[in-house]
């Protein structure tokens, strides 16, 4: 809690009692002393006292700013402290200290970008070890427990739950029961958190077998160049929502090129018929969290006044649109799927026939999916990408597995 007219910060938690130093030792216990210390704000105190803080503020008619909360005791808690219905909080955050709080975490300090370093490297350790261990016969949820000890033994943790499928066409597949076969394409979308909680985020995506088939590499080179040619064009003062097209573009040119998409690139991306095969954004803010302050609303996050969310399909799934400035940390993730219910849907409408070639489409509902993600620092001129680099041009996927077999 701060109180903006006198400055003075609180932090509020349970002070060791006996009940806590017999059920949880006196090393948990002293959890929120250290926290006032390392925090360095002026005061620790009791929730009973922050409730009495609050309480005297509201009689004295001072406003209360808070945050948008996103979790079902935080909402009974304020619904407790400001007497306001619970379906009633949403309408009453301070959009003044979202605005603060996101324009204060956009830009990640030194000692956060040292931070951000360690979790991509865990992450590298993370998808190197899936890359060495994903074998015929091996099961998606042996690799997925490996990688999650990775990160639980070098951090707090996975920075999310691993998307880790031969199933990559469904973006968030979280069904790790496949054995995996030669032949398949495996994609592993995952991240680990620091013991300080910052984040990191990274996909692969590479053949069982340890080589791509013609058909795997063709589609895999199209999903590569459209992250390293954004990557390149990373620098502060560039519109991301204009990465995000130029990746949709490289993407058409691409499908185009193998016969699966048809006519006009620009057009075909202007309306929005390369969604069949990237229906996603680009990439997002990366933090403290994995979708870095998502829960204060991507409308102020990831847009703002200026910059106003498309409703377009595909377009519209786009987590953040702004300006890139110097210190930002985003994630450039393009990907092509094949997910034969939307083939299907589509087909059936005839939706851009006259951009896609549904014949040859058909011909590729066994594919699966390619996603390549990165995590990328916005510098004074350019851009740096986090963490030791994970295999990922063709060669080097190839050679990795085969040195590591
Ligand atoms: N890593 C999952 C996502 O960015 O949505
Ligand atoms: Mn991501």
């Amino acid at each position: 809690m701060i109180d903006i007219d006198s400055g003075l910060n609180y932090i509020s938690g349970v002070f060791p009692e006996m009940d806590h130093l017999i059920w949880l030792g006196s090393e948990e216990a002293k959890r929120i002393e250290v926290a006032v210390k390392e925090s360095a704000v002026d005061k620790g105190i009791t929730p009973s006292e922050f409730e009495e803080i609050i309480k005297q503020a509201i009689i004295d008619g001072r406003k209360i700013h808070f945050l948008p909360p996103y979790r079902a005791d935080q909402y009974l808690q304020l619904q407790n402290l400001l007497g306001l219905n619970v379906s009633a909080i949403d309408n009453y955050v301070s959009v003044e200290l979202i605005e603060a709080v996101v324009k204060m975490r956009s830009i990640k300090t030194e000692l956060e970008i040292s931070e951000m370093e360690k979790a991509a490297n865990i992450c590298y350790e993370m998808h190197t070890t899936a890359m060495k261990m994903a074998k015929d016969g091996v099961s998606e949820q042996e690799i997925v427990g490996k990688m999650e000890g990775i990160a639980i033994s070098k951090g707090w943790g996975t920075s999310f739950p691993i998307i880790l499928s031969k199933d990559g066409q469904y973006l968030h597949n979280h069904f790790h029961g496949n054995i995996l076969k030669n032949g398949d394409l495996l994609l592993v979308d995952a991240g680990a958190e620091t013991n300080s909680h910052y984040a990191s985020d990274m996909t692969r995506t590479f053949p069982v077998s340890g080589k791509f088939s013609e058909r795997q590499k063709e589609i895999y080179e199209i999903v590569l160049k459209a992250n390293e040619e954004t990557i390149k064009e990373v620098k502060p003062g560039i519109f991301f929502k204009d990465l995000h097209l130029l990746a949709a573009k490289i993407i058409v040119e691409g499908l185009k090129e193998v016969g699966i998409m048809k006519g006009d690139i620009e057009e075909a991306v202007r309306k929005g018929a390369h969604a069949l095969f990237f229906p996603h954004g680009l990439g997002h803010q990366l933090g403290m969290d994995v979708h870095d302050m998502e829960g204060l609303g991507e409308k102020y996050v990831g847009y703002n006044k200026n910059v106003k969310r498309s409703k377009q399909f595909g377009l519209a799934f786009l987590r953040f649109a702004k300006n890139l400035k110097k210190g930002y940390v985003i994630t450039i993730e393009p990907g092509i799927y094949f997910i034969p219910l939307m083939i299907d849907m589509w087909k059936k409408e005839n939706k851009f026939s006259e951009f896609i070639n549904y014949e040859k489409v058909e011909t590729y509902k066994d594919f699966g999916g390619v996603r390549i993600e990165d995590d990328i620092l916005v510098t004074e001129n350019s851009y740096k990408i986090l963490g030791k680099k994970v295999p990922k041009k063709v060669e080097e996927i190839e050679k990795f597995i085969s040195e590591n077999n």
